[in-house]
């Protein structure tokens, strides 16, 4: 395993076992998100009082915050079969009429990663949305034609971490639209303490703190750190986490206390050193860092504004005095006047 992996909040083969044993099973248990919470709950009551499945619901947040989990919570409190697939799992046309024709009334139907479907399969999917409706064609030239095959009420729910990436005609056909936000540190520090008893594993608060410091806001990342932790304490102290054991685990993990990862540091240095603090564009970062385009939109900028270490301009990327205080860097008079 890299370094890297455990800070990257895209989900892991290694996740899924660990997602699905920590994952809460209903609203009560699902710490943070609050407003989202309430909104959901208001949006499920009012359907079940109108005896109405819900609207296509669209979730949007970065990776690890919490999306799937959130759509087998409503589908559960909906008392809904859901059905799980991705926009990248749906490659034919014919695999979504598959899909969509197994589908009884009141069915959640769940695409992860929604921005990635294909622009045929999104516009198979928009009559399917609107009026529950598959239009087939059938024969070729001339002698085809459409058949048009009536669907169940189903509920979609989409999730996406790029928003921007979704067409407008699909975004449109979504009647409820959700942001999920990155978590307060105390809410991270909760979620570790749930794990934790969960795992059967004794933390004491300072040592769930350390950890939430580091676990950039996402759940996720919180629950890996968790179990490197565990496996650290494991090895140097019988099984016992305290602080010490904390620190050194994460420290070896080349997290820092504010939980940047070495591609954290490597893109903010590289903007301080090679250009001045920017503005610089992306690709030209991609290519200064050899890092993918996607990796430092999808992860590490996210992230990175939001401690309010980076901030995108018009003319570029730029990083911001706190940046240069946590890296133990002088700050130049010109950054001066960004007081962000
Ligand atoms: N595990 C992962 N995400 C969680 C959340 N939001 N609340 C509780 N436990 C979690």
């Amino acid at each position: 395993m890299s370094i890297e992996f455990v800070t990257n909040p895209h989900q892991k083969e290694e996740d899924k076992t660990l997602d699905l044993t920590l994952r809460p099973g209903s609203f009560g248990d699902y710490i943070g998100q609050e407003t989202l919470k309430q909104n959901l709950q208001i949006l499920i009551q009012a359907a079940k009082h109108r005896q109405e499945s819900i609207e296509h619901v669209l979730l949007h947040g970065s990776p690890g915050l919490g999306k799937t989990t959130l759509a087998h919570i409503i589908a559960k409190e909906l008392g809904a079969n859901i059905r799980v697939t991705s926009g990248p799992a749906i490659d034919r046309a014919g695999d979504l009429a598959a899909i969509l024709t197994n589908l009884e009334e009141g069915d959640i139907l769940f695409i992860d990663e929604i921005h990635r479907l294909n622009k045929i399969i999104e516009e198979t999917l928009y009559p399917a949305m609107e009026d529950f409706a598959l239009d087939l064609v059938a024969g070729k030239g001339a002698a085809a034609r459409t058949l048009r095959l009536e669907l169940p009420k189903f509920t979609i729910i989409g999730a996406t971490t790029r928003m921007s990436l979704i067409s407008a005609p699909l975004r449109d056909r979504f009647g409820a639209h959700y942001k999920l936000q990155f978590y307060t540190d105390q809410e991270i520090s909760q979620v570790v303490h749930r794990s934790a008893k969960i795992l059967a594993m004794q933390i004491d608060e300072e040592s769930s703190s350390e950890i939430a410091r580091r676990s950039r806001r996402t759940p996720r990342i919180a629950n890996r750190l968790l179990k490197r932790v565990r496996d650290y304490a494991q090895v140097h102290n019988g099984g016992k986490v305290n602080l010490e054991m904390s620190k050194a685990a994460l420290e070896l993990l080349a997290i820092d206390d504010l939980g940047l990862d070495e591609v954290d540091r490597k893109l903010l240095l590289t903007i301080i050193e090679k250009f001045d603090g920017g503005p610089v564009g992306l690709q030209t970062l991609a290519a200064a860092t050899a890092e993918e385009e996607d990796t430092l939109e999808e992860i590490h900028e996210p992230f990175l504004m939001q401690i309010g270490f980076l901030a995108r301009t018009p003319r570029g990327r730029v990083t911001t005095p706190s940046a240069y205080r946590h890296l133990g860097l002088p700050i130049p008079a010109s950054q001066n006047l960004l007081a962000i």
